[in-house]
């Protein structure tokens, strides 16, 4: 009979390098011994079988053993920061979790959708911007008391005029290059109609309704025989779009130095239709935006003759009509970095 101490510490080497340690229960030199077993005089078959049955007890101890020792080297060290879930079976390159576009890029896009249906063209403004732009272009001359409306940050650098340049304090600063960039279209007998969409910054105390940063909305059309009619309906007709459903607007007079007349456009509340809630202070009505006629200084300003154009222009902040929209109660939230407040979008 082959000896059982050499079988053992053969197959007990070939466990401990094996991958598949349970195999080795397979081995041939096994069943050879179990075999010989058989064929053996009676008397010698009872030590024989018990030799037999240690070296299998034997086999199985240093079969599990090896076998928590694989397992224990499978498992993946954890790394903190994996972009993919490091627990998972088979570790994959592709996130677990998908991230979402800012809700004010989703609502950006989808106001832009809009307004390039209706045959505006959509510009981008500046992070920062000149004193003509925010100013003078805007018919508010060096003094002029409206220019202290807008709590602006300055830059301590200055341009080649001494002037400290300015984070923009409205989109407005886009008229005059979007006017002057558009002006041929004029010549050419069609329309200007534009909207630039972007960040502007303000000095704020900040509150629920107020942020140092956010977004605004401008709109310029200039045509022949453009009169105030063709602002309201062109608001209206954006604001029923973005809110899918039908609006009450109302217009009331107001002062700005870049439109004449000047308005101050709100609409009936979307949350409450005009029944009074919070989002509206219950009045039923929402301050929204400023617009109005454009001044003939503005379209001087940008080479456009006034006595043979006009145009209309509205602006307002962006946030605002997302927070109706959506029932976002604090404007702070948008720029917060919040993920609670982002993964709901
Ligand atoms: N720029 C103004 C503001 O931020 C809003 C505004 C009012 C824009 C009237 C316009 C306008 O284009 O015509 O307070």
């Amino acid at each position: 009979m082959a000896d059982t101490d050499t079988v053992k510490s053969e197959l007990l080497a070939r466990i401990n390098e094996s991958q598949q340690p349970r195999e080795v229960l397979r081995a041939p030199e096994l069943r050879a011994l179990a075999d010989e077993l058989k064929n053996l005089p009676p008397e010698q078959r009872a030590d024989a079988g018990r030799a037999l049955n240690e070296l299998k007890q034997a086999l199985q101890t240093a079969i599990e053993q090896r076998e928590a020792e694989l397992l224990d080297q499978a498992v993946t060290p954890i790394d903190v920061t994996a972009p993919f879930d490091v627990n998972s079976k088979a570790p994959s390159l592709l996130p677990t979790e998908k991230g979402t576009l800012h809700p004010i890029t989703q609502e950006i896009r989808t106001m832009s959708d809009i307004l390039q249906r209706m045959g505006f063209q959509v510009f981008e403004s500046r992070e920062i911007d000149d004193q003509y732009h925010m100013f003078e272009s805007l018919n508010f001359p060096a003094g002029h008391p409206a220019r202290d409306d807008y709590d602006t940050f300055l830059t301590n650098e200055t341009d080649e005029n001494g002037e400290r340049y300015i984070a923009p304090a409205h989109t407005s600063t886009m008229q005059n290059r979007i006017l002057r960039e558009l002006k041929p279209l004029l010549d050419e007998g069609e329309p200007i109609a534009a909207v630039a969409i972007d960040r502007v910054f303000r000095n704020e105390d900040l509150d629920p309704r107020h942020e140092h940063t956010f977004y605004q909305q401008e709109g310029i059309y200039v045509d022949k025989g453009v009169h105030v009619g063709m602002l309201v309906a062109t608001l209206k007709t954006f604001l029923e779009s973005y809110y899918q459903k039908s609006l009450e607007v109302r217009v009331n007079p107001f002062y700005f130095p870049f439109t004449e007349p000047s308005f101050e456009f709100s609409l009936s509340c979307p949350f409450c239709e005009g029944e009074g809630c919070s989002v509206c202070s219950y009045a039923g009505w929402i301050e929204l935006l400023g617009c109005g006629m454009i001044h003939p200084n503005v379209l001087k300003m940008a080479g456009i003759d006034p006595t043979i154009y006009t145009g209309f222009a509205w602006g307002g902040g962006v946030e605002r009509l997302i927070m109706m929209k959506r029932g976002i109660e604090d404007i702070r939230h948008f720029e917060s970095a919040k993920l609670d407040f982002l993964r709901q979008f």
